[in-house]
This record gives C-alpha cells, structure tokens and sequence, in this order.
C-alpha cells in the first residue's frame, strides 16, 4: 500500500465516528479530501449531518459532493472535527497549515467537542518540528513581523529559519483569510507550548501551526493496518 491507500485508510476508519445529526467540522488537504469523499457516500445513502468546511477549497468539495454547509456563525459549536495533520506528536500535539489553512481549521476545531485527526504513518514523530512549523500573519510589516517570529523561536529554544510562503506565480501565498504564511524551519520543538506561547505575543501573527490539547483522537495508518489512538 502507499501512502495515499494509508491516507484513504485512516479517511475510512473515520467516517465511523460520525451519528446522524452531528454538527461536523471538515477539514483541509488531501487526507480530510479521502474523508469528504467517504461522507458524501453516507450522505447519499441518507445519513443526515451538517458541516463547516475549513477553507474555500473544502467548501467547494463538500458542495460538490452535495454535503448540506453551514458556517460557525449560524452553528458555533460543532460536535466533530476530522482532519488531517503534517506532523502528530505521541500526545497528540500537532503541526498544522501546510495546505494553508490553519486558522480556520484551528478555531473550527476548537469549536468542536472532538477533534479526530487523521493520517498515515509518516506523520507521526517523537517530536515535532522537521516540518516547516506554518505560521499566518499580516501582510503589513511582514519584514519586522518576521524577524520578531524568527527571535521569539530562537527564545523558545526552537531557533531556525522563518521563510515567506510563495504561490507558483512567485508572490506571497495569500490564505482563505487574506494574509501570508511563514514556514518557521525549526527542525526539533522540545518545549512546543512555550513556542506557541511566545508566538502568541508577536504583534502582527494571526495564528500559528501547532495544535496543543485540541485532538483527542489520531487515526493512523500504515502497511500494518490502522490504529486509534486516544490523547494521553
Ligand atoms: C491544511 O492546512 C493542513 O493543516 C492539512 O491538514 C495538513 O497539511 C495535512 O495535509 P495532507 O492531508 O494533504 O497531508
């Protein structure tokens, strides 16, 4: 099996957490995509749920698909969220945004009661931080905002690299929200909260890519099968 067949896999084994009725948070990139999918056959054979995507790219898939959307504003509290992750920590800390979406997908599942999130198995590390940790922040004073993210992780013990995230026509990327993305090459995050934490305080980051205390659940897969795993 390769690493899609995983992805589909873990998408699968999903879709059996979901109840009729559920309030669902959808989530971004090619693993939530599989999981869309694998709803929309439910839906068809008449599973009743309703969903919040967390970006226009999910948006116009689930629609597609004829999954019935609604936004948090006309329903703030979601009972599940399933999504994907880039990298997943054994306490279920997660780095997130690298299809470009982490906000959303941050504050939809943070509205969730649940957050499954699911992946292969070359997303699960010891500790986080080979990938690129994504972090959303304002066009305006981009140079001085990315200096002061480069210092706050270099304090938080996770120094390295901050590069501006580029689209295929060379300009900066742009999220579903209007503003741009560092990709922060820390490599290794022994202490991810006080990363977070010091993020938190730079004056022009939207939000940033690690996902603490938020997933209960990880859903993995790999060449021996799947497994569930619940926060510690
Ligand atoms: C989207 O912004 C991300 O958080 C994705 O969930 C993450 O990049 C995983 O994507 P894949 O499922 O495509 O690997």
């Amino acid at each position: 099996m390769d690493v899609e067949a995983h992805k589909r896999a873990a998408a699968a084994r999903a879709v059996e957490f979901v109840r009729p009725g559920m309030r669902l948070g959808l989530g971004t990139g090619s693993t939530a995509s599989h999981f869309i999918d694998f709803l929309a056959e439910r839906v068809r054979a008449g599973l009743d749920i309703v969903a919040v995507p967390t970006s226009e790219a999910t948006r116009a898939h689930a629609a597609r698909v004829g999954i019935a959307l609604t936004t948090l504003d006309d329903i703030p509290e979601l009972d599940l969220t399933i999504d994907g992750a880039d990298e997943i920590a054994p306490d279920l800390t997660l780095i997130k945004g690298g299809g470009g979406a982490l906000l959303r997908e941050k504050v939809v599942a943070a509205a969730s009661a649940r957050m499954v999130v699911i992946a292969d198995e070359t997303k699960w590390v010891a500790t986080l931080g080979r990938f690129p940790l994504p972090i959303e922040i304002a066009p305006f004073g981009a140079t001085a905002i990315h200096r002061a993210v480069e210092a706050a992780s270099a304090e938080a013990g996770a120094p390295g690299p901050a590069v501006l995230r580029k689209a295929q026509n060379g300009h900066p990327f742009v999220t579903d929200g209007g503003h741009w993305l560092l990709d922060a090459h820390c490599r290794h995050i022994a202490n991810p909260r006080e990363l977070a934490a010091r993020l938190c305080t730079v004056p022009g980051v939207m939000e940033h890519g690690l996902f603490i205390g938020i997933a209960q659940t990880a859903i993995v897969a790999g060449p021996d099968g799947v497994r569930v795993v619940e926060r510690p």
